[in-house]
Order: C-alpha cells, then sequence, then structure tokens
C-alpha cells in the first residue's frame, strides 16, 4: 500500500457526555474559541482526508451546525447514530457516507483534541510499511484502568481487550488503544458486519476489528503516542486541562514567530488567532475569535479583544475590550476603552479612557480622549472631540446617525443630538447641545450666557451660621 492511497476520516461525535453535567453536547464545548470537535476534524482536513464524516448523535443539528460554520469550505460529511450502541456501531453508521470510497478510513474522537498531525502522518507510515489492514495508535497511560489493552501474540497483536472484559493478567499489560486507527475501507466494512456485543457492555466494540485482522494473518501496525496527546475530554477539569495544553502549544509558536508574550501563562489566544511580528501581548490577555493584529502591536494588561483587526503599531493600554472592530495603524485606545461593534478606526485614532464607540467610523488622526459615547457616528479626520461628547443617537424607537466632517472641534460636554451633521471646521462650543445641522467653518453653541452674583455664597454661609446657633 503506497502513501497515496485516498485517505477519509470518521470522528465519533455522538455520545453525550454526561459527566461534563452540561445542557451542551460534550463536543460543543468550546476551547480556546472552537468547539471539541473541530479540533480532530481539523487534523483530519489537515492531513488531506477527504470527506471528513462526522457522526453525531446528541444534538446532532447543533454539532453539525457548528462543525460546518468552523470549516465552511472543506469536504464534511455528516452521519447519524441515534443510540449510542458502541464504537462499533457508531463506525458502521458511516457507511452510506462514505459509499464507493475505496483507500484508508482514518477513526478518531471528537473529544480528543489534542491530537497532533505528526502523530497521524507516523501512524500513516507505519499502516504502509504494515502492508496490514489495519493500524492503530497505542499509549501507555499512568493508570490503565478503564482502557482497552493492546494484547500480543508473538511478538505481534492479537486482540484488544476492554479493560471491563480483561483477566488480571490482561490488565497488568501497560501499553492500551487510544481509539484512533487507520483501516482499509473494504476490510473495515467486512470486519464491522461481523462484530457481536457479547461483552460486558452488551456494545459493538470497535476494537474487535483488531483480532478480525490478525485472525486473517494480517499485521496490525501500532504507533504509540504521548498520554497526553491522545487524552479524552470526559469532564470540566479535563476540559480545562486540555485547554491550557492548547494553550501552551499557540502561545509556543507566537512566541517562535516573534511575539513577546510577558506572562505566556496568562495570555489566552484563540487558535484561529493571527499576530503579526513585534506584536507584545501584557499579563491576562485574552485574544479571540477571527483577531488579527499587525506588525508591532502592543496590547496592554487585561485586554479582551474580540473578532478584531488592529494595524501596524497600535497600541491598546491595559483594560480596554474590543469587540467586531478595524483599527487602522498606529491608532491608540485606552487605558479602559470600549470598542464595540461596526467599529472602524482610520490610521492614528486616539480614543483614550471610558471611551465607547458603536458603528462609528472615524478618521485619520481624530481625538477623543476622554469619556465619551461615540455611537452610528461618521467623524472625519482631524477631528477633536471633548471630553464628555455624547451622540444621543437614540430617541426610544430609532436609532439615528451623527456625522461630522473633517477637521471638527466639539467642545467638551456637548450632546449631538441625532440625525445631526457638523461641516468640515466647523466649532462646537464646550457644553451644547447641538440639535440642528452646523455649516462648515461655523460656530454652533447653545449655552445660556453666564451671570454672576456678587456675594451670594458668602450670604449662603453666613444665613446657614445663623441656622445652626
Ligand atoms: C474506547 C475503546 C477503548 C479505548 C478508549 C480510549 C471501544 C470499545 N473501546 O473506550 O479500547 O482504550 O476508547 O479512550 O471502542 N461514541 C459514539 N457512539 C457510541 C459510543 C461511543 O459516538 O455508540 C464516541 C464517544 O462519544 C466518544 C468515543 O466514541 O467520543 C469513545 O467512546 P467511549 O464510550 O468513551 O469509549 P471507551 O469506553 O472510553
Ligand atoms: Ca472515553
Amino acid at each position: 500500500m503506497s502513501g497515496s492511497r485516498r485517505l477519509a476520516a470518521l470522528v465519533l461525535c455522538a455520545g453525550a457526555g454526561t459527566r461534563m453535567k452540561s445542557a451542551r453536547a460534550k463536543v460543543l464545548h468550546p476551547v480556546l474559541g472552537q468547539p471539541l470537535a473541530s479540533y480532530p476534524v481539523g487534523c483530519a482536513l489537515a492531513l488531506g482526508a477527504a470527506p471528513v464524516v462526522a457522526v453525531v448523535g446528541h444534538q446532532g443539528e447543533a454539532v453539525k451546525a457548528a462543525l460546518t460554520g468552523c470549516f465552511p469550505q472543506a469536504p464534511l460529511g455528516f452521519a447519524t447514530q441515534a443510540e449510542q450502541k458502541g464504537t462499533g456501531h457508531a463506525v458502521s453508521m458511516a457507511e452510506p457516507a462514505l459509499v464507493g470510497f475505496s483507500g484508508d478510513v482514518l477513526i478518531l474522537y471528537g473529544d480528543v483534541p489534542l491530537l497532533r498531525r505528526e502523530t497521524l502522518e507516523a501512524l500513516r507510515r507505519v499502516h504502509a510499511e504494515s502492508q496490514g489492514p489495519l493500524s492503530l495508535v497505542g499509549f501507555r497511560p499512568a493508570d490503565p484502568t478503564g482502557y482497552g489493552r493492546l494484547v500480543e501474540h508473538q511478538g505481534r497483536l492479537a486482540r484488544i481487550v476492554e479493560h471491563r472484559d480483561a483477566t488480571p493478567e490482561e490488565r497488568e499489560l501497560g501499553l492500551c488503544n487510544a481509539g484512533i486507527y487507520l483501516a482499509d475501507a473494504g476490510f473495515l466494512w467486512e470486519a464491522l458486519r461481523g462484530l457481536r456485543s457479547d461483552n460486558a457492555q452488551g456494545e459493538l466494540y470497535l476494537t474487535d476489528i483488531a483480532a478480525a485482522a490478525a485472525n486473517a494473518g494480517a499485521a496490525v501496525g501500532v504507533v504509540e503516542a504521548t498520554p497526553e496527546e491522545v487524552a479524552g475530554v470526559n469532564d470540566r477539569r479535563e476540559l480545562a486541562q486540555a485547554a491550557r495544553v492548547l494553550q501552551g502549544r499557540i502561545n509556543r509558536a507566537h512566541m517562535a514567530a516573534g511575539v513577546s508574550l510577558l506572562d505566556p501563562g496568562s495570555a489566552w489566544i484563540d487558535a484561529a488567532v493571527r499576530l503579526g511580528e513585534d506584536c507584545e501581548l501584557g499579563p491576562n490577555v485574552q485574544l479571540r475569535g477571527a483577531t488579527a493584529l499587525g506588525r508591532g502591536v502592543v496590547v496592554g494588561a487585561g485586554c479582551v479583544v474580540t473578532d478584531s483587526t488592529l494595524g501596524d503599531g497600535t497600541v491598546l493600554q491595559p483594560y480596554s475590550v474590543l469587540e467586531g472592530a478595524a483599527l487602522g495603524a498606529r491608532t491608540t485606545i485606552g487605558p479602559f476603552a470600549r470598542l464595540r461593534p461596526g467599529t472602524e478606526l482610520a490610521d492614528e485614532v486616539h480614543l483614550g479612557n471610558f471611551v465607547e464607540t458603536k458603528k462609528a467610523r472615524i478618521g485619520k488622526g481624530s481625538k477623543a480622549g476622554h469619556l465619551s459615547y461615540l455611537g452610528d457616528a461618521t467623524v472625519g479626520a482631524g477631528c477633536n472631540i471633548g471630553a464628555g461628547t455624547i451622540t444621543c443617537n437614540y430617541d426610544g424607537v430609532n436609532k439615528h446617525r451623527t456625522a461630522l466632517g473633517d477637521g471638527v472641534f466639539i467642545g467638551s460636554d456637548t450632546q449631538l443630538v441625532a440625525p445631526v451633521a457638523v461641516g468640515d471646521g466647523a466649532y462646537v462650543g464646550a457644553g451644547t447641545t447641538v440639535t440642528a445641522d452646523v455649516p462648515a467653518d461655523a460656530l454652533a453653541i447653545s449655552r445660556a450666557p453666564q451671570k454672576n452674583v456678587p456675594g451670594w455664597a458668602k450670604k449662603k454661609r453666613a444665613l446657614q451660621g445663623s441656622a445652626k446657633s
């Protein structure tokens, strides 16, 4: 069998995962921003498997939708296992989805997220060398209780025995079955038809295909993996452990590619995030979803950035929260800024502390340094927006837009009552409530004239003093 044999994959995702104690199916629980099952599916796709068929059952429609969402263009297929009657039964449910396929079928579990592509490549090599119809992955856990044991006879794999079906001597065997197989399709479907459920769990065991191969005189190739990489996730503790391992892999890869992490143990960077060279991330930073940072972006401590793009040289000061925002180059944001979906900043925009934006397009070099809300707004280039400026975008029923031209100066504590427009180069005096459009180069001011009452405060204090005595 050559390495050029066609490859398909099955990913078993039908189980409920009762030990998760969750309303959500186990394989849908997110790890670094992606559902658990997306990791083995992604691994199979990276290996070139086509199709990759997920066998779904519990919350099957949701699992299908999640995987399709993760891999919209990929050759995914689905099969349904309505009742969980064992791993052998699960695989047999996928036969119709692979009708007409000839080649090798890779079988993975949807709850094993740490599996590495290198291990699967080794499995393919061993499979090609052994010339047999089946190869599989073994591992030596610290405590083998519960796992199937690989039983050898005269130096060759003879069968797999489940822990519950094993004799005390077989339970002494340290080499266990990881549940990862590579099987010739014709052999697989034939062997599955021969399975019987006369075992401790009354299930159709996929593991019995090993004995089927051995009894036919074939060699079964075995690749040994580390216990960590084949660990399944069964409860919340194992979910957190898996996330921690993936975090380490992701963070090391970014550091190798020229990103500085001030505290690698506390930075959580989702699997899909892209970072340019010379980025620098402070402690407790979270970069989530489809976030992408250009070169030399600095992200201060405690920032949470979701589905956002940040241009080269942008600086996020600590504790800024961004979601669905697109920032140009060299923008400076925060500390404590909140940029909500639809925020689009041109180069060199500055938004300071306690500034909130939503559906706001802000032109090159414009600044809002302090305490502002800019929602449903278009701001031109070179504008200065004073402290406490608020766009009043909501009239209780509808949202309206505010439009500022280029070079506009908005004085502090201005309310812009939308819909309203301020023309290029206009000034708005501090404390103004803008309710009508301001022409270009005009001054708008709506404050009541100031009146000083001489001695008023002194008299008041005197009155208070006499009232006390
Ligand atoms: C299985 C293996 C065991 C191996 C262990 C490694 C069998 C009979 N035993 O045991 O040798 O050491 O994995 O973890 O295969 N699933 C379905 N439908 C089913 C049953 C299972 O989709 O009807 C899925 C589960 O959701 C899970 C995976 O298959 O992702 C493994 O099932 P599980 O019941 O955990 O197998 P084990 O008993 O742990
Ligand atoms: Ca398991």
